[in-house]
C-alpha cells in the first residue's frame, strides 16, 4: 500500500523533471561496436535503430584506447587468471597484485609518493573529501566544480563552504583573506579541466594565491584537483592540466574511465595521505575495488600513454581537434579553442541546440546537446569531443553535416 503510494509520488515528480529537461534515463543502448576501417574511425550500432552506423563525438576516451587490441588482451588474460570480480572488499581480501602494481605506476606517472584506487572518479573526489574533510575544515570550491565534488563537500560537513566565482582567483583570494584564522584546515578544491567548455583551471596561479595564506591555517591550507578530463588528454606528455601549468599541486584525483580507457578512479598524494585514506574513507574500506581486470587493462593503457605510441595518440588527437576547430571558425561558427578535446560549439539558444542535436543523430552522429540550467541561459552549446580514433574523414563528415545542420534552421 505505502509502495503504491510513493511510486505515484514519484512518478508525479517524474513527469514534473521531464517537463523541464528530457529526462536522463532514456539512454541510448549501444548494441555493438564497430571497429576502425578503411578511412573511418569506430562506429556504434544502437538499439532500435536498425543497421544504422554512428559516429560518436561524445565519448571521453579522448586517446581511443577503450578499443585498443592490447589493453583488452590485458583485461581478457587477469580475468582468466584471477576471475571476473574481486570477490571481497580490498582489506578483506581483494587485493590483488594489478591493484597494487597500479597503484606504483600511477604514482609514478604522476611523480607522487603514493596512489589509491577507488572504484570511480566520483567515488575518489567524495571518498578524499570525506576523509579530509573534518568539523573544523573551511572548504573553498569553483562555481562550476563537478556534480562529485558538490557532493562530496555536502557529505564531508565541513564547518564552512564558499565558492568563489569560476576560475576567478582574485575571489578565492578574497575567501582566503576573509576567512585565515576561523578554521583549522582549510582544503581548495577545483576542477582540472572543466568539462562544460574544455577549460583549465590555472594551477599555478590558483598554488600561489593558497601559498599567500597558508599561514592562515594551523592544520594546513590544502590544493586539491581532480583532472578527470585532464590526465591522458593534455600535457606534453598527456599528464593532464598539472603538465599544462607546470604546476603541482597537493593532492590529484584522476579517473580510469576516460583518456585511460577502463573503469575506476584513484588519487595521488604524500605516502601519509594515502595511508590514513586506506583506513577512513569509507568509499576505499567498505565497498569492492575495481576488477583485476580493470586494473590490469589500466596498467596496460598507462604503458602505452608512456610509449612512442602513446604520443603519437596525443599528437593525433591533438591535431584532429586542430583540425576541427579550424574547420568550424573558417566556416563562421563561434568555438572555444583551446589545448584540450572538447570542442565547444556554442549556439547560444536552446532551440538552436535542441534541432542541431536531432539533425546530426539523423545524420549518424552522436554529440552532447547542453541546454540551461545545466549551463548558464546564453551559452547553450553542442560539445564535441574528438578522440585520437577519428579520422580526417570522420572530422569532415561532422563539420559538414553540422554545416547542413546550420543552413536548415
Ligand atoms: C570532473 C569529473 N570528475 C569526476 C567524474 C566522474 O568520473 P567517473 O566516471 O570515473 O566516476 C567526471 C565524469 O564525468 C568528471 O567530469
Amino acid at each position: 500500500m505505502s509502495l503504491k503510494i510513493l511510486t505515484a509520488a514519484l512518478s508525479r515528480d517524474l513527469q514534473e523533471i521531464s517537463k523541464k529537461r528530457p529526462l536522463k534515463g532514456r539512454e541510448k543502448v549501444i548494441k555493438k561496436v564497430l571497429g576502425a576501417r578503411d578511412n573511418l574511425g569506430p562506429r556504434v550500432i544502437l538499439q532500435d535503430y536498425g543497421q544504422r552506423q554512428f559516429l560518436r563525438f561524445n565519448s571521453n576516451s579522448y586517446l581511443g584506447l577503450n578499443l585498443h587490441p592490447e589493453v583488452i588482451a590485458a583485461a581478457e588474460r587477469a580475468a582468466e587468471s584471477y576471475g571476473a570480480g574481486p570477490g571481497a572488499v580490498r582489506f578483506i581480501g581483494g587485493t590483488y597484485q594489478a591493484h597494487v602494481d597500479l597503484e606504483a605506476e600511477l604514482a609514478a606517472f604522476h611523480q607522487r609518493e603514493a596512489a589509491i584506487l577507488f572504484s570511480s572518479a566520483y567515488g575518489a573526489v567524495v571518498g578524499v573529501l570525506n576523509s579530509l574533510i573534518t568539523p573544523t575544515t573551511l572548504v573553498i570550491s569553483d562555481a562550476i566544480n563537478h556534480n562529485s565534488i558538490i557532493n562530496g563537500i555536502r557529505l564531508g560537513r565541513p564547518q564552512q563552504k564558499e565558492i568563489y566565482d569560476h576560475l576567478n582567483y582574485s575571489d578565492l583570494e578574497r575567501e582566503l583573506r576573509e576567512n585565515r584564522g576561523k578554521a583549522a584546515r582549510a582544503l581548495v578544491i577545483t576542477d582540472g579541466v572543466f568539462s562544460m567548455r574544455g577549460e583549465l583551471a590555472d594551477l599555478s596561479k590558483i598554488k600561489a594565491v593558497c601559498r599567500a595564506y597558508e599561514d592562515g591555517f594551523p592544520e594546513g591550507l590544502i590544493l586539491l584537483v581532480d583532472d578527470s578530463h585532464g590526465v591522458g588528454a593534455c600535457g606534453a606528455q598527456g599528464r593532464g592540466t598539472e603538465e599544462v601549468c607546470h604546476t603541482k599541486t597537493d593532492i590529484l584525483i584522476g579517473t580510469l574511465g576516460k583518456a585511460i580507457g577502463v573503469n575506476g578512479g584513484y588519487a595521488v598524494g604524500p605516502k601519509e595521505v594515502i595511508a590514513y585514506l586506506r583506513e577512513t574513507s569509507p568509499l576505499y574500506v567498505y565497498t569492492n575495488p575495481i576488477t583485476p581486470g580493470e586494473a590490469a587493462a589500466a596498467r596496460q593503457s598507462l604503458k602505452i600513454m608512456q610509449s612512442p605510441e602513446g604520443g603519437e595518440l596525443l599528437k593525433r588527437v591533438r591535431a584532429r581537434t586542430k583540425m576541427l576547430e579550424e574547420a568550424l571558425e573558417a566556416e563562421g561558427f563561434e568555438i572555444i579553442p583551446g589545448p584540450h578535446p572538447i570542442v565547444p560549439l556554442l549556439l547560444r539558444d536552446s532551440r538552436k541546440t535542441k534541432e542541431m542535436v536531432a539533425r546530426l543523430f539523423a545524420a549518424d552522429i552522436l554529440v552532447t546537446g547542453l541546454d540551461f540550467p545545466v549551463v548558464p541561459q546564453g551559452d547553450q552549446e553542442i560539445r564535441l569531443q574528438v578522440n585520437a580514433t577519428h579520422t580526417t574523414y570522420d572530422i569532415e563528415l561532422l563539420v559538414s553535416a553540422i554545416k547542413k545542420c546550420q543552413a536548415r534552421s
